[in-house]
């Protein structure tokens, strides 16, 4: 759980703190240590290069308020409650999601995580512009060690709706995973009410696990496929129509759909008074599972994604790829309302419930007719003229084509499988058009860790700012990178099987 210290942070704490001299001489001081050194290196430091020293000045430019905030983490075997059937899982706790992790901008995190796991863990901050040497995925931050800790220590430098998983790829499709939430207490908070809403597809403990999927998914004759419980026998096959990302949803079939841990039959209730508004922060920790979500008698006015504000816009459904987060304001009804998300491309639903008055349960297989109403995609949102990045000065291009395919098993980018990659490259202060093509039959969420790039919209128009993408299948996403966080970052499918089997590449800072 989240233990804070006094808040003595005030406005002026917030601006960017100046370069001081003594900042600089230590960043210099550490550069020669690293000449002087060697690769001499204990377990778990940091070694200092160039590059430590560059991400330290960007660290001291970031805000701070002089408040830390300080939680801590076990990563170990559970047996986590679904609402009735039990899963045996690797989780931090024997709830799902684990513990809120909240923080206003600026203030200093402080996580300390206990791999009490037999093989290797990290905890990546998935969205966060965070220092590159506290991005808890490899090779930027060492995987902690079966048995050893790790505490994860930076400045937050954007406020929003994040979350964190681990970077130990299969291990994202178990319970690993907490909400982050960022909070600029300068933001009109124009709602009374937050309702936190985590997305999942589930099968570690129920079905097949993880590790059977991938080799079943990967082995050269997937013959028996059909029999194979996890699997989706063909795919398309239960596809329905009208998917907004192809016809084939992805590789797994899941046993449930979940929200905040729950079955749809146990589903979770969030209560209000009618009449409240109530900011819905929507989470997609899913592996292989995007999700339409519709609150039933409810209209949304979807104000961010991926942390950052857009020009906020009517929604009756949005739809929210693996590792994408949209917030939502609606003004509650009077009533008892299922919140359902609809596995996009595939059957079977995640619910909870929103309660404001005394009334009857909804159906657990009820599927409100928002869900086909206007239904809003990264196509339909802008970004707010506050975060817009602006005009591109000079950008380079950064191609990313996605390629790969189901019969192999083979994804990857520029036709390349990590860890054997030609990484991008970039130079600090540099403007980039970051270019995904896909030329694979599926549907790709891409995710560039370290920065919030914006979409540039194919019609021209300037699209939100996010930090993952959903990218159609046989199409093309332009977004715009300005290289203002040095370091080795990835980016990749967040589609956990897609990822495992290659489809990543590293954002290198010369
Ligand atoms: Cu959400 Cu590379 O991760
Ligand atoms: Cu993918």
């Amino acid at each position: 759980m989240t233990d804070t210290m006094p808040d003595r942070g005030t406005a002026a704490s917030l601006l960017p703190r100046r370069i001081s001299r003594r900042a600089f001489m230590i960043g210099a001081a550490a550069g020669s240590l690293a000449v002087v050194g060697g690769c001499s290196r204990s377990p778990g430091a940091i070694p200092v290069t160039p590059r430590a020293e560059a991400i330290e000045l960007v660290e001291a430019k970031r805000p701070h308020t002089g408040r830390t905030v300080r939680a801590t983490l076990t990563a170990q075997a559970n047996t986590v409650d679904l609402g009735g059937p039990t899963a045996r899982t690797l989780s931090y706790g024997a709830e799902l999601p684990g513990p809120l992790v909240r923080a206003n901008v600026g203030d200093q995190l402080e996580v300390t995580v206990t791999n009490g796991l037999d093989t290797p863990t990290s905890l990546h901050w998935h969205g966060l512009a965070l220092r590159n040497d506290m991005d808890g995925a490899a090779p930027a931050t060492p995987d902690i060690g079966s048995g050893s800790q790790f505490t994860y220590r930076f400045s937050v430098p954007h406020s929003g709706t994040y979350w964190a998983h681990p970077h130990t790829p299969l291990d994202t499709d178990r319970g690993l995973y907490i909400p982050v939430i960022v909070d600029d207490p300068r933001e009109r908070a124009d709602y009374d009410a937050e309702w936190i809403v985590v997305l999942d597809d589930w099968t570690d403990g129920i079905g097949a696990s993880p590790q059977q999927i991938f080799d079943q998914l990967r082995s050269p004759s997937r013959n028996g496929m059909d029999h194979m419980p996890g699997m989706h026998s063909m795919p398309g096959m239960t596809a329905s129509s009208d998917s907004l990302i192809g016809p084939d949803g992805g590789d797994v079939t899941y046993p449930y759909h979940l929200i905040n841990g729950r079955i749809p039959a146990a589903a979770s209730t969030f209560s209000a008074k009618p009449g409240q508004r109530i900011r819905l922060r929507i989470i997609n920790a899913g592996a292989d599972t995007a999700y339409r979500v519709a609150l039933a008698g409810h209209t949304m006015t979807i104000t961010h994604t991926d942390g950052f504000a857009v020009r906020p816009v009517q929604a009756e459904a949005v739809l929210v790829g693996m590792g994408e987060r949209y917030d939502a304001i609606v003004t509650a009804g009077d009533g008892v309302f299922a919140l359902v998300a609809s596995a996009e491309g595939k059957d079977g639903l995640a619910r909870a419930v929103l309660s404001t008055a005394a009334g009857r349960q909804p159906d657990p297989h009820l599927r409100p007719a928002e869900l086909t109403g206007r239904v809003v995609t990264v196509d339909d949102v802008t970004a707010d003229p506050s975060v817009d990045l602006g005009e591109l000065s000079a950008p380079i291009a950064l191609p990313a084509t996605l390629t790969g395919g189901m019969a192999r098993y083979d994804w990857g980018i520029n036709g390349r499988r990590y860890p054997d990659v030609e990484p991008l490259t970039i130079h600090e202060g540099q403007h980039a058009i970051l270019r995904f093509t896909n030329q694979t039959m599926m549907w790709h969420p891409m995710h560039l860790h370290g920065h919030t790039f914006q979409v540039l919209n194919a019609n021209g128009t300037r699209g939100p700012r996010k930090d993952t993408v959903i990218v159609k299948p046989m199409s093309t996403v332009d977004v715009a990178v300005v290289a203002d966080n040095p370091g080795t970052w990835l980016v990749h499918c967040h589609n956990t099987y897609h990822m495992d089997a290659g489809m990543m590449t590293h954002l290198d800072y010369a």
